[in-house]
């Protein structure tokens, strides 16, 4: 993208974020606290994190599923979108990021774990304990899974959100895929990384789901999410 079409994405962004989102004290905390804890600058947008958490509550969703917590911004969003309704599981590899979320989610208003659990463990771990838990009945399948985790791994969360998924009408969206595609060559000028799954054409080859690719543009740069429905 050019500086210009770029300096006016941070604009239009901004303004979003003035008229529809405004200032909520959780999340502005969970932003500027992670920072100054050291965590990256990844976290979703403001209009990113409102745009997942509006699905979940067109959607009526109830249990959230969300594979790379960081400082629990996004997970806050999920929060206050099931608030009352249900419940967010959060899965971050990370101790010290699973700490700082967990204090974010707190100064956020949001009871850990009784509205937002934290799972510390790798993704590849975890997710099959919850696939048994539900196979015993003991967990409750998920409504909306939501993939922000390490980039590699992307297909296999994906089709563990399948398996942990409610079944007919649940919601699976990974963040991130146009730029994963761009940089491992996918698509693109890019040498193709040989090792690099191909998500999209993979989630357009599995009967189990219907999937789309938004591009996206923003304070951030140019991406995109896949967002699926399972059959
Ligand atoms: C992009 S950040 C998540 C951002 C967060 N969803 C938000 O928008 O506020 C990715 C997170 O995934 C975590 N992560 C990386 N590899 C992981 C793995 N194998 N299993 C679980 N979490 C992982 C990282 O430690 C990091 O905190």
């Amino acid at each position: 993208m050019s500086s210009k079409s770029t300096d006016q994405t941070k604009v239009v962004d901004a303004y979003i974020k003035k008229h529809l989102i405004g200032v909520d004290e959780g999340l502005e905390h969970a932003y500027t606290n992670s920072t100054e804890k050291g965590l990256p600058m990844i976290a979703v947008s403001p209009a990113q994190g409102k745009f997942a958490s509006l699905l979940t509550t067109i959607g009526s969703a109830r249990n959230v599923l969300e594979i790379g917590t960081l400082g629990g911004y996004s997970t806050i969003w999920f929060a206050k979108a099931v608030k009352g309704r249900g419940k967010v599981t959060s899965i971050e590899v990370s101790p010290h990021h699973r700490d700082v979320a967990i204090e974010n989610l707190r100064a956020a208003d949001v009871q850990v774990p009784e509205e937002v659990d934290v799972l510390l463990g790798a993704g590849l771990d975890v997710l099959p304990k919850l696939v048994a838990e539900i196979e015993k009945g003991v967990r409750e399948p998920f409504d909306f899974v939501f993939i922000d985790a390490d980039w590699p791994n992307q297909w296999n969360y994906f089709d563990f959100g399948v398996k942990v998924s409610k079944g007919q009408g649940a919601v699976i969206y990974i963040d991130n895929v146009v730029q994963n595609m761009l940089e491992s060559g996918i698509v693109g000028e890019k040498h193709r990384d040989g090792d690099a799954v191909d998500v999209v054409a993979k989630a357009g080859a599995d009967d189990r789901v219907d999937a789309v690719v938004m591009q996206t543009v923003g304070s951030k740069t140019h991406d995109g999410f896949l967002l699926a429905v399972v059959k």
